[in-house]
């Protein structure tokens, strides 16, 4: 049975998608770091990848521009070759009641983390079906199951992306591919950093496991997805919370 040899990790500059990319490059595959702005942060991580053996390469692609996301996949494909894994992970979020929310921002959530998964998913499956062999990890979060006031958009754009997926496995699941969603709870980074202290409290009272998740937790379950083993694992909707959800 092939296996994966090349990664590609949208928003993969910091974070949980930079302890993603360094998960797969420990597992032995060749990865392609994006980023959209944060180069400096992509380097980083593409040094720590090569530290671990890998082959790496910082590779910028905006996820809300089709044509960023095409030159991206053309130079990953002719760099380190075709895109056997893709983890969708770069993310948008900004928190407000609905009843001031803006347009532009409720675009821009939607746009990022659901648009523009599709859109990679979709220039990712050719070659995938060709090769009868792919994986797909989607990053969702927790907040595609259980609402949270002031994010409406952040949930919908979730939840929308936890809908795609069950519909891409359904699709290209009899081609060797599978796609799953993997539901973060709260982990500590840029993302969240805006959190008052006294939510970050609340979170952390609200998990069974007493504490917040870290990039790594998530980044192992991703890493297992897009592994060999996980084979028969395809439309599933894997919580990593500690318990929020449960
Ligand atoms: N942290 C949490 O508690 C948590 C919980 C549940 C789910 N998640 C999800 O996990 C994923 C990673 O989040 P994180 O916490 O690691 O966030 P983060 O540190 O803010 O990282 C977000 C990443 O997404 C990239 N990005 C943003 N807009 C982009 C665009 N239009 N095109 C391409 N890349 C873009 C950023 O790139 P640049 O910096 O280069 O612009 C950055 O690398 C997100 O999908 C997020 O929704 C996070």
């Amino acid at each position: 049975m092939p296996e994966a040899t090349v990664a590609l990790v949208t928003g993969a500059s910091r974070g949980i998608g930079s302890a993603t990319a360094l998960a797969l490059a420990r597992a032995g595959l060749s990865v392609a770091i994006g980023y959209r702005s944060d180069g400096d942060g992509a380097e980083d991580t593409v040094a720590k990848a090569r530290a671990e053996g890998a082959d790496a390469v910082a590779m910028p692609v905006d996820v809300r521009d089709e044509d960023s996301i095409d030159d991206a996949f053309r130079r990953v494909e002719g760099e380190l070759g075709p895109v056997r894994v893709l983890v969708n992970n770069a993310g948008f979020s900004k928190d407000g009641l609905a009843v001031k929310y803006s347009t532009t921002t409720w675009d821009a959530t939607i746009e990022t983390n659901l648009r523009g998964a599709f859109l990679c998913a979709r220039r990712a499956l050719p070659a995938m079906l060709k090769a009868r062999w792919g994986r797909i990890v989607n990053v969702a979060s927790v907040a595609a199951i259980r609402g949270n006031a002031g994010q409406a958009a952040y949930s919908a754009s979730k939840a929308g992306l936890v809908g795609m997926t069950k519909s891409l496995a359904r699709e290209v699941g009899g081609r060797g591919i599978t796609v799953n969603a993997v539901c973060p709870g709260f982990v500590e980074t840029a993302m969240t950093a805006p959190a008052t202290e006294e939510l970050k409290r609340r979170y952390v009272e609200l998990t069974p496991a007493g504490r917040f998740g870290t990039s790594d937790e998530i980044a192992a379950v991703i890493a297992f997805l897009a592994g060999p083993e996980a084979g028969y694992v395809n439309g599933a909707v894997i919580t990593v919370d500690g318990g929020l959800s449960a």
